[in-house]
């Protein structure tokens, strides 16, 4: 047998097992597991390199619209290429619904951004700002029976924020489709309350976006969240988490037994408040909610990581340019308040994870696995076609150089976004070779695929979160 491509040499992870084998693919998908595999039409060397199941980003936000006047940096080709050299092979965006527009025409005015423009695989998670009785009880149960299966709603933020009373009208619908919610869990009006106070008092600067949303703020919403989850019997993601009262919600709840899960992002492992503390606007590169904390918060969240509160590790990320398009919009520069929330990420998720975890000896390898890709497939309705190595899924794989030393600096970087808030960030461990289903996109470190190659895939409900059905 010829196989399409042969990998060979290295070392193959999963989330449970680490074993030396060469990786058989054909027709896009891995085929053969073993030693000794034959011919192949093109053959990759992996000696001394880790293969991985390719990253899945399960939070990602691409083309999003924002306040007029501000554009997000990233577009479907320049954050899937980004992501593809960050060492993922699928990402899940959110397509957002606009209060008072048509959350199928959402859907598609997300398709015509996206369709033909992907180098990794895609697969759009909706989220829910407008829950008429049209989207509750018609358009939202199709498009997740087409395969739109997980959902975000918002406990904040102007535009997007939904009442108890609506955040229970959607539960319900998960609760009858099996779709998995997702929620940002902070309350709203402490953080109204909060800003204009801070603002009376002339503090505006970037740095007290901290401030504005401290958190008893995240904490409070996360066990409410949580408590509306539970009145529906319905499973739900808290995304996002910045710290120890957060995540103590969550573990509570899951020793409870509710189908909790938890989500946690780079930015709380490596960033801190004072980050947002630079010189003028500085700190507005590192604007995001909930906000990074402080150095206890971050040995917080290794430990959800290692014990599995946090089943997901996800970039957020969410690009603006440092310029009047973005974080220096004219109006951002009055207040915290205005300046666009969200950080890029989608590159430097993996590397982190790894450098600071893996090469840190803070996780092993094969939850590093587990966390940045398997765990997304099982929880978002992908597995086994995504998230792992074995005979039958699909062949996307990353191919790791672990000893390999990079200082993170926006020049070697290729999102649309004109800095990264983890300049000077030193790791070791890095992806070298992208494959999406058996096509290379990226090889060693030079970009071979081409913007056409990404597919949207439907998914199926949860294999991590089953809705228990009413008897
Ligand atoms: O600041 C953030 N996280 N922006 C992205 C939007 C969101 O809430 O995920
Ligand atoms: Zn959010
Ligand atoms: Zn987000």
């Amino acid at each position: 047998m010829t196989f399409d491509t042969i990998i060979r040499g290295g070392t193959v992870a999963t989330a449970s097992d680490t074993f030396r084998s060469d990786v058989g693919i054909s027709a896009g998908r891995i085929t053969t597991l073993g030693l000794d595999l034959g011919a192949a039409r093109q053959v990759i060397d992996a000696t001394d390199r880790l293969v991985l199941p390719g990253g899945i980003d399960s939070h990602v936000h691409i083309s999003q619209p924002n306040a007029p006047g501000i554009v997000m940096a990233d577009n479907f080709e320049s954050g899937t290429r980004a992501a593809a050299f960050g060492g993922n092979t699928m990402v899940l965006p959110f397509c957002l619904q606009e209060r008072g527009q048509s959350l199928r025409q959402a859907v598609r005015d997300y398709h015509a951004k996206a369709d033909g423009n992907c180098y990794v695989d895609v697969s759009f998670h909706l989220i829910i700002s407008d829950p008429t009785e049209q989207v509750l009880g018609q358009d939202l149960p199709a498009l997740i029976k087409d395969g739109y299966t997980s959902f975000k709603v918002f406990m904040t933020y102007e535009d997007l924020a939904l009442s108890d009373r609506q955040i229970l009208e959607v539960m319900s619908v998960a609760r009858e489709t099996g779709a998995l919610v997702m929620v940002h869990a902070e309350n709203f009006d402490a953080i109204r309350f909060l800003t204009d106070r801070l603002e009376r008092a002339g503090k505006t600067a970037p740095h007290f976006h901290g401030t504005s949303r401290p958190i008893p703020v995240e904490r409070e919403a996360t066990h409410r969240a949580i408590a509306l989850a539970e009145l529906i019997d319905v499973p739900v993601m808290i995304v996002h988490v910045s710290n120890r009262e957060a995540m103590e919600e969550i573990r509570r709840a899951q020793q409870r037994g509710l189908k909790v899960f938890g989500e946690t992002c780079p930015q709380y492992l490596v960033l801190t408040e004072k980050d947002m503390e630079g010189l003028n606007m500085e700190g507005a590169k590192y604007v995001c909610s909930p906000p990074p904390r402080d150095a206890a918060s971050q040995v917080a969240c290794w430990e959800g990581l290692l014990h599995g509160v946090f089943s997901v590790f996800s970039s957020d990320h969410c690009p603006f340019r440092y310029d009047e398009s973005g974080k220096l919009a004219p109006r951002g520069r009055t207040s915290f308040r205005w300046v666009p929330n969200g950080i890029p990420g989608i590159e430097t998720r993996l590397p982190i994870l790894f450098s600071e975890g893996v090469s840190k000896g803070r996780i092993d390898l094969n939850r590093f696995v587990a966390l940045s890709a398997t765990n997304h497939a099982k929880t978002y309705g992908l597995y086994p076609r995504k998230g792992t190595i074995a005979v039958g899924s699909d062949a996307d794989i990353a191919i790791w150089d672990p000893k390999r030393e990079v200082t993170i600096s926006q020049q070697i970087l290729h999102h649309g976004a004109d800095y990264t808030p983890y300049e000077g960030l030193r790791v070791t461990g890095w992806p070298m070779t992208t494959l999406v289903r058996g096509e290379v996109i990226v090889s060693d470190g030079a970009l071979a695929g081409s913007k056409d190659h990404g597919q949207h895939l439907a998914r199926d409900i949860s294999s991590f979160a089953p809705p228990s059905r009413p008897e």
